[in-house]
């Protein structure tokens, strides 16, 4: 996809993993903190936009847990941050095109992400759906938040984009 800016879209390394730190960081109220050893082990898991060797947005992805249907689990699209000075140049998008791309490879029964900024996400394909449809997610993630009682009255939107079963 073209971005507004001379930028490369690739496969994170083991030295992004402060970078990668430092964006996730600049956007507290919707992207989940995550601690540098969490981003290392799954630096696998991440792409990088990189402008002049500045790594400046990231977005990664991580297999959501599945009883009993071992071959399409969902896969989550998660610490999708850009670099406020870098915003509304579609350098996200082209990072969410690119971990699509990506993830498809596996034919995940869906693609889920939880978002504060739907609208972003709805040009994707991504369409709402009601949080109860993904508790395999809230029992990976949300159990665990401190910032809400309940993920039920957390503000986050779910919603997910079907992809073609093999
Ligand atoms: C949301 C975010 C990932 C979008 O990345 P971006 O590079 O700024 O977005 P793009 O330039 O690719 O945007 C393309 C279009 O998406 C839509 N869009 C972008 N940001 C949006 C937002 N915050 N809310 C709603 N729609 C948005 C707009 O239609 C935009 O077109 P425009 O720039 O002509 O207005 C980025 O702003 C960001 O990192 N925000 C803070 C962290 C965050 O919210 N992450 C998502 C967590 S799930």
């Amino acid at each position: 996809m073209k971005t507004a800016i001379a930028a490369t879209i690739r496969n994170a390394g083991f030295e992004d993993a402060g970078a990668i730190y430092a964006l996730i960081k600049e956007h507290p109220r919707e992207v989940v903190p995550r601690a540098i050893s969490d981003i290392v082990q799954n630096i696998d898991r991440f792409l990088v936009c990189e402008t002049r060797g500045r790594i400046i947005g990231t977005a990664a992805w991580q297999i959501l847990p599945e009883i009993g249907k071992a071959l399409n689990p969902s896969i989550e699209i998660k610490s999708v941050s850009i670099s406020s000075h870098y915003q509304h140049k579609g350098i996200g998008s082209a990072l969410v095109k690119a971990v699509i791309q990506r993830i498809k490879r596996f034919h995940p029964a869906q693609i889920v992400v939880l978002t504060f900024t739907p609208e972003f996400f709805r040009q994707f394909g991504f369409r709402e759906v009601a949080k109860e449809t993904l508790m395999h997610k809230l029992y990976m993630g949300c159990i665990n938040c401190t910032k809400y009682d309940s993920p039920f009255t957390c503000p986050e939107v779910a919603m997910t984009l079907a992809v073609g079963k093999k």
